[in-house]
């Protein structure tokens, strides 16, 4: 049975009490478990069938706190959690011992956020331990961004589910690694590259194609995808009337008048787009659409992540044909 309450302090009970327990943060919601309990974290797991071999983000409310996760905080990371802490962002630092290898994938390094939502934060000093916490879907899901997302997802599965609070961007925490000489951005998130780079001008972007997923083990699973497939276009004008019968379109641009969709949204900014993606995934699959049309974006501030999450959604997937691809994460 899961229990749903709007009590931090009643969540963080069912967390002390080695339960997985849902919360929200400014990204997207997150499943949670005592970062420090091998047996708590391994709830995570079960509850998401998550790969074990996919490192989790400890989340913490108090710097002090760091010391107990990281064996040492290099340079970067220090300047990042100065200007971006509270925030949407994870570093990754050499991790201490204290953390069990659950919750790293037995990497020798751990992803730390300070997650600024008002309710998180609240949360986080009643369990008054670090959190290991990734998104609260079922692997391969879209994350959730609404409680009742994770109700879909988790329900009987997740010891508890916090459900107040509002998820500000909607689109998860940008990783860096810091743990190199360089700092190496390994997923576009919330927190813009061009904010990033403010602080640390030599940020590097890992690229993807030249194996930097054994850096990152999450990003070689496909991820965020509906059930409907989802197929990216520049211009909703490349949308033929047949195509957009009982389809989704999402986009910037609204569709010419004689594309009759199902389920049609357009955003004023990329901001809004990106809020609201991956609850429009879900509320399309409910509408019971045969395919998503996402129009892609700049990838400019914000634009960086929900370009790469919208072809994540898509992947395995040629662009004009639909087809169905098999998800893992
Ligand atoms: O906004 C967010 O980041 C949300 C909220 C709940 O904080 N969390 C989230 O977690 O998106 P998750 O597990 O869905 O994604 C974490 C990503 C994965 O791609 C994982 O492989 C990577 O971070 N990661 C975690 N620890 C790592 C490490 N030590 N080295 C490299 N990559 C790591
Ligand atoms: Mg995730």
């Amino acid at each position: 049975m899961t229990l749903y309450t709007r009590s931090p302090a009643r969540a963080a009970a069912v967390l002390r009490n080695g339960g997985t327990v849902a919360f929200p943060t400014e990204t997207v919601y997150g499943l949670g478990a005592d970062a420090l309990h091998a047996r708590a974290v391994a709830g995570i797991f079960r509850a998401k069938g998550r790969p074990a071999d996919n490192p989790l983000i400890v989340h913490l409310c108090d710097r002090d706190q760091l010391g107990l996760v990281a064996r040492r905080v290099p340079r970067s990371a220090e300047r990042l959690l100065d200007r971006f802490a509270p925030g949407p962002v994870s570093v990754i630092v050499p991790r201490s011992r204290a953390v069990p290898d659950r919750v790293t994938a037995g990497l020798d390094t751990v992803a730390v956020r300070f997650p600024g939502h008002a309710v998180a934060r609240r949360f986080l000093e009643a369990c008054g331990c670090p959190v290991a916490a990734p998104s609260a879907n079922r692997s391969g899901r879209p994350s959730p961004t609404t409680w009742q997302a994770v109700r879909d997802d988790l329900d009987g599965r997740a010891d508890a589910v916090l459900t107040v609070g509002r998820i500000a961007h909607g689109i998860e925490s940008t990783v860096v690694d810091c743990t190199g000489p360089r700092p190496v951005l390994l997923r576009a998130g919330s927190l813009s590259l061009e904010a990033l780079r403010e602080v640390v001008p030599g940020l590097r972007v890992a690229d993807r194609s030249a194996g930097s997923t054994a850096r990152s083990p999450g990003t070689k699973y496909r991820h965020y995808a509906p059930r409907a497939p989802v197929r990216l276009v520049t211009h909703p004008g490349e949308i033929t009337p047949a195509d957009a019968d009982r389809a989704a379109y999402l986009g910037l641009t609204p569709p010419p008048r004689n594309l009759r969709f199902r389920f049609c949204r357009t955003f004023r900014s990329a901001e809004a787009y990106a809020r609201d993606l991956f609850r429009l995934f879900r509320e399309s699959d409910a509408a019971g659409v045969r395919a998503i049309f996402c129009q892609t974006v700049p990838p400019e501030g914000i634009g960086l992540a929900l370009a790469d999450r919208l072809v994540r959604a898509a992947a395995g997937r040629p662009r004009t044909a639909s087809g169905s691809g098999r998800s893992r994460d």
